[in-house]
């Protein structure tokens, strides 16, 4: 009898593999974070392990991205030992038309923001499902706020009218805490009209580090769908 392969999966993997096709030998590369940009990490590994990529230096925006990195023999660096990143490929919670983001699903917006803004060329990968006509329709947008300022800021996250909830651990009791050892407050606005304008006001509050809208950051999306039972990539 032959394993079924779960279609979502088969997807996610041919979409990372998508992005990592286009990382040449010689380049840094940006390495993302959740479960679609975890095959792209692994797709990375194995071009490198067969020697069809040469001389890749990751430069990873999360513990996660680190640990997959390790695990599949991709090199790392950091900022401060480079004065560039050639191209950076990470996952979004929801995409708009004009390619704007959220993200921040994993609590890792903020070292992705920096890591995939300082990148010549951003691809986001995801599935069809990820793709919105506004942002902020399907899932709450999230902030990450130093600890003593949690009160404060969800004050006056409140007073711009949005509903902020700390996010909580699963299989960790007490509330998520981040790379940077900060918590996350996701929020719901009624609507999301001007993106820019939220992303700059949010990050005035003090307390706030970073929220999860990218706004004229990417360059590439690539969309992955199953039709008929099979993966479709197709490109924004
Ligand atoms: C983490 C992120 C992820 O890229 C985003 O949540 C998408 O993850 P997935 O590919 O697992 O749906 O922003 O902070």
């Amino acid at each position: 009898m032959t394993a079924e392969i779960d279609p979502v999966k088969l997807m996610k993997q041919e979409v990372g593999k998508a992005a990592a096709s286009r990382v040449q030998s010689g380049t840094i590369v940006g390495l993302g974070t959740g479960s679609t940009t975890a095959y792209a990490i692994q797709s990375l590994g194995d071009r490198i392990k067969s020697g069809e990529l040469k001389d890749i230096k990751g430069v990873p925006t999360s513990f996660q991205a680190e640990v997959l990195a390790k695990q599949y023999g991709i090199p790392l660096t950091t900022l401060d030992a480079i004065d560039r990143i050639d191209i950076a490929i990470d996952g979004a919670d929801e995409v708009d038309p004009h390619k704007n983001l959220i993200k921040g699903g994993g609590a890792a917006h903020t070292r992705e923001k920096i890591v995939d803004t300082l990148a010549e060329q951003f691809i986001v990968v995801v599935d069809s499902g990820k793709l919105v006509e506004k942002l902020g329709s399907t899932f709450l947008l999230p902030v990450e706020v130093i600890p003593m300022a949690i009160t404060p800021v969800m004050r006056a996250i409140e007073k711009l009218g949005g509903k902020p909830e700390l996010r909580m651990g699963i299989k960790k009791a007490g509330p998520v805490i981040t790379d940077q050892g900060n918590m996350v407050v996701d929020v719901k606005f009624d609507t999301i009209d001007d993106p820019a304008g939220l992303e700059k006001t949010l990050n005035n509050i003090p307390g706030v580090l970073e929220n999860g809208l990218f706004v004229g950051v990417t360059d590439v999306v690539l969309i992955g769908e199953v039709k008929d039972g099979k993966p479709v990539i197709r490109e924004m």
